[in-house]
């Protein structure tokens, strides 16, 4: 959910303050650009220096700039409005007050006022600060205005008293923020499994049968859908796609049969299963111990029929809404839902080597859509990654019907 998006993290002045480098590192980690505002008393905690190298931007304090003769200063409307997303980490009650009240004396409290993105606030204060009636008044403005509250959490406090009022873990208030953002997203709470790219079927301890599948379209449709909202588990062939997405499981297999075994081990709880890996249909009878040696003219390698990873998805199926890919040459769209039909699918993508820039070793594709009720849709040739928002936009707008 973060990925991609403008966070502004406010830091004031609390002692929890020092956890907000661990919160900056996994802001950047989930591929956020930060920008800070740190209050003065907030720089006691923690050094400027430190969240700069973190956020990899300048840290702000105050609304002049401090470089010499300069005539710039930090501009608070601009920074609210850059913002998709304000995170005060922690928010003390001196803060939280004056953010209830429209104070603005210092440039986080006027940056606050001009954000008009979501706003969430992680209080952190001693126990009976938090207790007090002036507090709950604050946290309850606060929300009147739309803003979210990441409630403390109960523990030892730096006073050396046990009680509510230690601000929430970095990781906690990542994933609070995820949920808020995710809810409400088309595949917001549903688990989608995805397979993809080559299987390698060994020979010997250095060969293999292989096929110039790229696992672009897989990867491009678990991005896709995660960012959609679905937690996604993303089954890979070798590939060199490289993923890094806190909503997406990658688990690395090599061969059909290991597929085989993880795909059925993640069905039961997928909701939406889209098989887009370009499986090896036969693998050597046995593989070799050891190298094979050049010794006659001829070789030959008997081969046997992997298992069918989505047609034994197609016969266990419960509610899952699953999705095949067919690549065809000729009576292509017979082909592919007569692929539908066999293999129990509620819809399939056709692509067909007729059609230039189309298949497994592109990055575009030009795809048919079918569903089980042969409702076709024909796209134009698109990049993968514009194909994969074309897939789940079908998908979702049958899943959710
Ligand atoms: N598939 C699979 N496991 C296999 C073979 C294929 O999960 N062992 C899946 C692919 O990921 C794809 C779909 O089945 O979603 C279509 O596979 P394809 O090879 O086009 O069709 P087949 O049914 O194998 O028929 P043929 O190769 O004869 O066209």
């Amino acid at each position: 959910m973060l990925g991609g998006k403008n966070i502004l993290l406010g830091i004031t002045g609390g002692i929890a303050a020092y956890k907000t480098t661990f919160l900056v590192r996994l802001l950047i980690k989930a591929g956020a650009t930060v920008k800070i505002v740190l209050t003065e008393s907030a720089s006691s905690f923690v050094s400027p220096l430190t969240l700069a190298t973190l956020s990899k931007n300048p840290v702000l304090t105050s609304f002049e700039d401090k470089k010499e003769d300069s005539t710039d200063w930090n501009n608070h409307v601009e920074l609210g409005l850059w913002a998709d997303v304000m995170i005060i980490a922690p928010a003390t009650a001196n803060t939280l007050s004056k953010m209830a009240n429209g104070i603005c004396d210092n440039l986080l409290l006027a940056t606050y006022l001009s954000a008009k993105c979501p706003v969430f606030f992680a209080p952190a204060m001693d126990l009976d600060m938090y207790k007090h009636p002036s507090t709950k008044a604050s946290f309850e403005a606060l929300q009147s205005f739309e803003n979210i509250m990441i409630p403390a959490t109960s523990g030892e406090l730096a006073s050396g008293l046990h009680g509510e009022g230690r601000m929430a873990e970095p990781e906690d208030i990542i994933a609070f923020v995820n949920q808020y953002l995710s809810a409400g997203l088309p595949l917001s709470g549903k688990n989608v499994m995805i397979t993809a790219g080559p299987t390698y079927e060994a020979i010997d301890p250095v060969r293999f049968i292989g096929n110039h599948s790229s696992g672009r379209m897989g990867f491009e449709l678990a991005k896709e859908a995660a960012r959609l909202g679905a937690d996604v588990i993303l089954i890979s062939g070798p590939s060199h796609m490289h993923i890094d997405h806190e909503s997406i499981t990658l688990v690395k297999v090599v061969s059909g049969s290991e597929m085989y075994a993880a795909a059925h081990e993640h069905y039961a709880k997928a909701d939406i299963v889209i098989c887009a890996a370009a499986v090896a249909d036969y693998r050597p009878k046995t593989v070799a111990d050891q190298k094979i040696k050049k010794a006659s003219d001829d070789l030959s390698i008997d081969l046997v029929k992997n298992k069918d990873i989505l047609l034994s998805l197609g016969k266990q199926k419960k509610n899952q809404f699953l999705v095949g890919f067919a690549l065809e040459t000729e009576n292509e769209i017979d082909n592919a839902i007569g692929k539908l039909k066999k293999k129990h699918l509620d819809a399939i993508v056709l692509n067909s080597l007729n059609d230039e820039g189309a298949g497994f070793s592109t990055s575009t594709n030009k795809i048919t859509f079918i569903d089980k009720n042969s409702h076709i849709k024909a796209f134009d040739l698109k990049s993968k990654e514009a194909v994969a928002v074309d897939i789940l936009a079908e998908i979702t707008s049958r899943i959710n019907a």
